[in-house]
């Protein structure tokens, strides 16, 4: 049994979903989790008290929770001595066209972050019609309109692939339960779901 430490960012909440959906998993599987968001924490706890970590954060205009990637940056050298796994949650995930654009993200965080996580997924997040602003309902609006997706705005509509993210946890589990298993971080190869 691992201590394992889930640490999430969220601006609408699928992430948190997605961070709980994940501790619930590793928990079922006889793990103790501790589930954090980054944002509630000023003296975030070492990962150093822990087995194993997962990182999880969504894009919003390009970028991922500040938060995230000020911890991340932070305990780097300790992350990068641990099984750890990063999910980010997006839209542009979603479509063929915007694929490369959703591993631009996840790139672009690790190489600010200096993180080679063992495993990386791109995660399709939700659209919150009925929690954003009236601004932002409308700004979502125009872009999903664009990019073929729902414009119903009075629904939510969530796209995140569940069994994706529940095959990201088993390979997860292989690093922390396979400790003499030599670990390749591979921060450019992002896993297709
Ligand atoms: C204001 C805003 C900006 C967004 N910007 C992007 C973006 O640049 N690229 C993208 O792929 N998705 C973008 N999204 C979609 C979010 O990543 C998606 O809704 C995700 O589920 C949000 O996760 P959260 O609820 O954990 O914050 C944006 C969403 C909002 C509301």
């Amino acid at each position: 049994m691992a201590h394992l430490l889930v640490l999430y960012g969220t601006s609408e909440g699928q992430t948190r979903k997605i961070a709980r959906f994940i501790a619930d998993t590793l928990r079922d599987q006889a793990h103790t989790v501790d589930l954090m968001a980054a944002s509630e924490f000023e003296d975030w706890p070492s990962p150093d008290a822990y087995d194993a970590v997962i990182v999880g954060a969504s894009v919003h205009s390009g970028q991922h929770q500040a938060a995230v990637q000020t911890v991340v940056a932070d305990h780097r050298s300790v992350l990068n001595r641990r099984p750890s796994a990063f999910f980010s949650v997006s839209l542009a995930v979603l479509d063929e066209d915007h694929h490369e654009e959703a591993e631009r993200y996840v790139s672009n965080f690790l190489d600010e972050t200096g993180w080679a996580p063992d495993e990386v997924t791109t995660v399709a997040g939700a659209l919150r019609y009925t929690k954003y602003s009236v601004i932002k309902c409308f700004i979502m609006k125009q872009i999903s309109k664009s990019s073929g997706r729902p414009t119903d705005t009075s629904r939510d509509f969530e796209f995140t692939d569940w069994d994706q993210v529940a095959r990201f946890v088993d390979r997860f589990l292989q690093h922390v339960e396979s400790p003499d298993t030599e670990r390749t971080p591979s921060p450019q190869s992002t896993s297709t779901p």
